[in-house]
Order: structure tokens, then C-alpha cells, then sequence
């Protein structure tokens, strides 16, 4: 393959004969240098670039200005803020939904850092919803108490438009939309043990070339992976990037088999992916067969408000049987102003495809919504190659396990971004030596005069891996994904190897890296647990552990 490798190997001096062309060419390509580079502009990423030190210097790339899934989070984050809750009932219901593999210290780190982050995120200019003077708590399945703090049904917005304000504020700070990150430089001769971060290798969409980010230290902050799948609630750019730079990075991941299903996104022929906020189940939202009649309390005594695993597989056991497109969810025999007051998002969303949400109900699927794995990390977000750190849904903290509780993943973001910031601000780190970093090679490959395999694989993948490795799975049917992944990466590294890279192409080729890892995971778990439900092996065993895959070398 004919690609900067990222290795630690001086690169020749310039000649005193290139020509004017040459010079400026290899002038624009001269490395971007900063202290630390985040990769993702969501609630992670800008959690760790607030909460740097002032005197690092910090560059933040992201595909799109404004993009990932933190503006379109609704129902809210969850945290303990009144005496009637305890933290101790929120690890609870953590560890439950988590069915068994969350790593409670983990859980423990995170709800008990919950309102310290609250005030934090009020302190960047965050408004929550009050009533009475209070914050004003919303329910979510899993959850056994009102704990849920939010913007009506846009939490994620309001979140996203206070840290951008304050980022945007800071000097030390510098943001690069329209990058995506291609590959992370690491110096791949040696053991994983010895590896350091020292860069990114990041393709300018809007200018066609890829460009050299030089760090003292590297914050993969990339969002999930929900891509992979037909049918998702997630925005383009969920394609996994950052658990698949990890992986060739030489990082472990884990639990990829747990991709979370939202039981109920819109299901509308013009409407791409639209999330219905669960807290419209907590606010007494009923689902309902296509005759109007509720039927959860058939699959779980905890009804509307069971974990999601629970409610989008009893969604998914109604809809085969009875051969139904999709059910519905009612929320109109609550008054129409409290629905404007909680819900005017939706309402307004729905109206836009001619449903009276007050009137009638919403037809609704799921849709995979949320990557439960990702990259291993500590309590700080540190991975396995020195100066590395993931944060927020493209790591692995251990505090999901098995299946994420409602709005944990916001919490996630906001205690792991702060406590990456912290480590990275006490570490020693490490000189930049420009003159060690090898440029992007581009001479030997050409521009594709093929685009369309690349669109007709993604399509593929997504297609393979809905059928094959959704919400109710077999071996044969994983082996069959398998089968299909190995096709697609030859054919990618092929692609990937000869031709110029595009954007379609590199999140084409993570969103297969990761697919693999998906499916890898579900054929090692030989029980069904939490998202993972398999009909070969329909109970649980004992004793569940973490699903771990390591680099190959
Ligand atoms: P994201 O917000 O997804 O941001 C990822 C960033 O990485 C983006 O800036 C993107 O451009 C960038 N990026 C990705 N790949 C690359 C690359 N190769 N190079 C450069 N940049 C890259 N959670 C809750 O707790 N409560 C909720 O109410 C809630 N509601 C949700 C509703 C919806 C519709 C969705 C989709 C998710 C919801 N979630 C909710 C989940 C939650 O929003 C996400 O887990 C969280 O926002 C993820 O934040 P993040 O910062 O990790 O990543
Ligand atoms: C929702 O509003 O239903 C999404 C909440 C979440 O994913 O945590």
C-alpha cells in the first residue's frame, strides 16, 4: 500500500532544485503542529477542549461544523440532583439494564461525578427546563426514579449550542470542519506496549487532500458506529471511524456486539431518521398494535418503561407476528398543551409529515441507535497506546455493559471529556519533531473511475447487517455477515490501495473494519445478554464477561 505509513522515519530534506510548484506544494503540506488534537466537535470532544488548560494549544477536527449525534439527543441526561433520588438507585438501575457486565466501578465513577457535571454544563451556559425553581425531571425506560434533566426535547441542542459558544471563545482553541481523520500516526514496528500517539493523518473534504496533524497527544472523541446499520436514529458520520483507527492503532476493543436498538423512531416513506424520545413513554406515552391495542405489558411487567432491549425485541416479536410495518405510539390522550410544552420537537416533526400527534398515533420502528462497545479506555479515557484517549460513544468505559440506560451516554460524555482533559493536563508530554513525520504519499495511486462501488458496498454492508446481525441474531446468520465482510474488505483494500481516498471511501472502509468487529463479538458470546439475543443460545449463562478483541499485531 502506497500510503504515508506514520512511522517515526525522517522524511529527506527539501531539495535545492524543486521547482516553484514543488516548493508550495510541499509548503501546504507541511504538518499542522498542536499540543493536542481532538477528533469530534460533540459533547465529548468539546468537554476535553474545555476543559484543557489554557496554555495547550488544541486543534478540534471534525467532519461537518455542525454534526454528530449530540444535537440531536432529546429526552436529556440523567443525573441524582434531589434528595427523593439517591445515586445508589441510579447505579442500581444502571448495573440492571446493564444485565450483568457493566463494570461497577465504572458505573460508580460516572453517577457519582452526575451532578458535579450538571453544574459544570450550567456553568458553560447549558438551560435545563425548571419548574417550581427546580430542574424539571423527566422519566426514561429503566429508570426507577425522575432523574432525567432536560432542554423540552431538544437536550442535545442546548448542550451543543453552550460549549460551541464557549469554544469558540477560547484562543487556544482552533477548529477544522470538513476533516475527516484518516488514519492515527503510530509507529507500528514496535509492540503495542512501546507505541505512542504523534498525529493524524486528516482528509480536507472541501480541498481533496490529506493533511498531517502533528500532537503531543491524540482524543478520539468520533461518536458511535449505528452507520453499520440500515435503519438508525443516528446522523452520516456514525461510521465507527475512531474505533476502527484504534483497532489499526494497535488499541483493544470491547463489547461490540451490544449496538443498542431505539424502540421507536418514526417510520415515515419521507422521513430519513427521526427519533420518538422515550421520554414520551415516561410521560405516559402507550404502545400499541395497529388495532390500538397496548401490548408491553404481554413481554414485561415494567410495560412501556422496560429497558430498551426489552421493548425494541417485543416490538421487533410483534411486528413479525403479525407481519406489520410498523406499531404505534400514542401519546394524544394527554392534553395538547402539555404535549407542545414537552414535546415541541416532535410535534413539530411529526406535523411535518401530516401527524397530529395530539390526535392520533405515531408509527414508530426501532432502529439501531447506540454503540454500546468501543475502544477499551480507564477512568480516564486513556487507551492502550500512550498518548491515545477515547471519549464519549467511540469508547469503552464499562459503564453500559450489556445495554446503555437512557441518557447515561450524555453523562458519559461530559465526566470521561473532563477527566481526559484533567490527565492530559498533568501529563509530561512529549516534543514535537516535525522533521519526523512522513507526508501523505500520493504518487502512486490514481483517481477512481469507479465511485459507485463504493456506494453500492456501503448500501451492501448496511444491508447485510441489518438482516443478519440486528436485534435477534443466529450463528448462521453472523457467519453469513462474516462471509460478506471478508468479500467487502478485499475489495475496499483494494480500492483503498490503488486509488485517491474520498470521504465515502474512508468511512467505508471503518464502517467494514467495525462491522467485523461486531460480528466477531456476537459469534463469541455464545448466550444471549442484554442487545445481544441470540436463538441458538436463548439463555443467559452465569457468568458474562466483556467481549475483548485485540489487534493482530
Ligand atoms: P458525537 O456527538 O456523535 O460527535 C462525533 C464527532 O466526531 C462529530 O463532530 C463528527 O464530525 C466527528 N467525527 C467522526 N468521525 C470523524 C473523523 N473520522 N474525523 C474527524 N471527525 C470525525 N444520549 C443521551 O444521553 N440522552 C439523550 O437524550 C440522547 N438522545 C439521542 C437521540 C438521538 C437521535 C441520537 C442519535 C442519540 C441520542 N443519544 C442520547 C446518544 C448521544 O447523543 C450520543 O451518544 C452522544 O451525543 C455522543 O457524543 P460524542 O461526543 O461521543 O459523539
Ligand atoms: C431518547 O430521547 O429516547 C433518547 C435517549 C437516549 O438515547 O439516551
Amino acid at each position: 500500500m502506497f500510503r504515508g505509513t506514520g512511522c517515526a522515519c525522517a522524511t529527506l530534506p527539501l531539495s535545492p532544485w524543486l521547482s516553484g510548484r514543488a516548493l508550495k506544494l510541499a509548503k501546504k503540506s507541511a504538518p499542522f503542529a498542536f499540543d493536542v488534537v481532538i477528533l469530534g466537535s460533540g459533547a465529548a470532544g468539546l468537554s476535553v477542549a474545555l476543559d484543557l488548560p489554557s496554555h495547550l494549544s488544541v486543534a478540534v477536527l471534525s467532519k461537518q461544523a455542525v454534526g454528530g449525534s449530540t444535537p440531536w439527543a432529546q429526552g436529556g441526561i440523567a443525573a441524582v440532583v434531589e434528595s427523593t433520588d439517591s445515586l445508589e438507585s441510579h447505579v442500581q438501575d444502571t448495573l440492571v439494564a446493564g444485565a450483568g457486565l457493566c463494570n461497577e466501578a465504572a458505573v460508580r465513577h460516572a453517577i457519582e461525578a452526575g451532578e458535579d457535571s450538571i453544574n459544570w454544563l450550567v456553568e458553560q451556559g447549558t438551560h435545563f427546563d425548571e419548574s417550581d425553581g427546580k430542574f424539571h425531571l423527566t422519566r426514561e425506560g429503566g429508570h426507577s426514579h425522575r432523574r432525567v434533566l432536560h432542554a423540552t426535547d431538544a437536550t442535545g441542542a442546548e448542550i451543543y449550542r453552550a460549549l460551541v459558544e464557549q469554544a469558540h471563545a477560547r484562543s487556544n482553541l482552533r477548529f477544522f470542519d470538513q476533516r475527516v481523520a484518516v488514519d492515527l500516526i503510530v509507529d507500528k514496528s514496535l509492540p503495542i506496549s512501546e507505541r505512542r500517539v504523534t498525529g493524524v493523518y486528516a482528509y480536507h473534504l472541501k480541498k481533496d487532500r490529506v493533511q498531517t496533524f502533528a500532537a503531543k497527544a491524540v482524543v478520539l472523541a468520533t461518536g458511535g458506529a449505528s452507520k453499520v446499520y440500515f435503519y438508525t436514529s443516528n446522523p452520516s458520520g456514525a461510521s465507527g471511524d475512531g474505533i476502527a483507527m484504534a483497532f489499526r492503532a494497535g488499541c483493544r476493543v470491547a463489547n461490540m456486539e451490544f449496538n443498542q436498538f431505539h424502540p421507536t423512531c418514526l417510520r415515515h416513506p419521507d422521513a430519513k431518521t427521526f427519533l420518538i424520545s422515550e421520554a414520551i413513554r415516561g410521560e405516559g406515552g402507550r404502545l400499541t398494535l395497529p388495532d390500538g391495542e397496548p401490548f408491553m405489558q404481554r413481554h414485561d411487567p415494567r410495560g412501556e418503561l422496560a429497558p430498551r432491549d426489552v421493548v425494541a425485541r417485543a416490538i421487533d416479536f410483534e411486528m413479525k407476528r403479525l407481519g406489520a410495518e410498523h406499531l404505534y405510539l400514542d401519546i394524544s390522550h394527554k392534553p395538547k398543551s402539555f404535549i407542545e410544552n414537552h414535546f415541541p420537537t416532535i410535534m413539530q416533526r411529526c406535523a411535518h409529515y401530516g401527524i397530529e400527534i395530539d390526535k392520533q398515533p405515531i408509527p414508530v420502528v426501532p432502529a439501531a441507535h447506540y454503540t454500546c462497545g468501543g475502544v477499551m479506555v480507564d477512568h480516564q479515557g486513556a487507551t492502550d497506546v500512550a498518548g491515545l484517549y477515547a471519549v464519549g460513544e467511540v469508547s469503552y468505559t464499562g459503564l453500559h455493559g450489556a445495554n446503555r440506560l437512557a441518557s447515561n451516554s450524555l453523562l458519559e460524555c461530559i465526566v470521561w471529556g473532563r477527566g481526559a482533559a484533567q490527565h492530559i493536563g498533568e501529563s509530561d508530554l512529549p516534543e514535537i519533531n516535525l522533521a519526523h513525520y512522513t507526508p501523505w504519499d500520493e504518487t502512486q495511486v490514481t483517481d477512481s473511475d469507479e465511485d459507485v462501488v463504493v456506494s453500492h458496498c456501503w448500501d451492501e454492508a448496511r444491508r447485510f447487517m441489518w438482516d443478519y446481525v440486528g436485534i435477534v441474531r443466529t450463528d448462521k446468520r453472523l457467519l453469513r455477515a462474516l462471509h460478506r465482510v471478508e468479500m467487502l474488505q478485499s475489495e475496499i483494500e483494494e480500492f483503498y490501495s490503488n486509488y485517491r481516498v474520498s470521504g465515502n471511501l474512508l468511512e467505508l472502509r471503518n464502517l467494514v473494519q467495525v462491522a467485523e468487529l461486531m460480528v466477531r463479538c456476537a459469534l463469541e458470546r455464545k448466550e444471549s445478554r442484554g442487545l445481544h439475543y441470540s436463538l441458538d443460545y436463548p439463555e443467559s449463562t452465569e457468568t458474562g464477561t466483556p467481549t475483548v478483541i485485540s489487534p493482530r499485531s
